[in-house]
């Protein structure tokens, strides 16, 4: 998996080039669930996208919040707060995978994944994300 910067859309760009650099990479996992949907057979095994996602969120997480707190940013707590969501969600993702049986259920599956990682860069970093970057400029 490359890391291009310039695949991530302009709405979803924040001017902080190594937050920037890490969103995308939740971009391209979003791309290779969409990938799945279309053709399962080619694409990268959903367990190598939920390992890849559950070890992007904690090292993307760390580093905005350790970021957050040498910037004495206000809303720390509350941003932290919905960093924890998002993980407890990826682990109940996870937990959910692993106890899919069928194999017609995996597209299914990738779909749901889709959605939800849609939402997150939707929510969390075109907005929660894009707050705690202002600051920093
Ligand atoms: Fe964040």
């Amino acid at each position: 998996m490359s890391i291009r910067l310039e695949l991530l859309p302009e709405e979803y760009r924040l001017g902080h080039l190594f937050i920037d650099s890490q969103h995308e990479i939740l971009f391209q996992l979003f791309r290779e669930l969409s990938e799945y949907c279309s053709n399962a057979e080619y694409a990268l095994d959903l367990e190598i996208i939920l390992g890849s996602l559950e070890t992007y969120v904690d090292s993307h997480f760390r580093y905005e919040e350790g970021l957050m707190e040498t910037s004495s940013y206000k809303d720390i707590d509350a941003h932290r707060e919905l960093h924890h969501v998002l993980e407890k969600q990826v682990v109940e993702k996870i937990k959910k995978f692993n106890a899919l049986s069928d194999r017609d259920d995996l597209v299914g599956f990738a779909r749901e994944m889709q959605e939800f990682l849609s939402k997150w860069l939707q929510d969390h970093i075109a907005e929660t994300d894009r707050k705690f970057c202002h600051t920093l400029q």
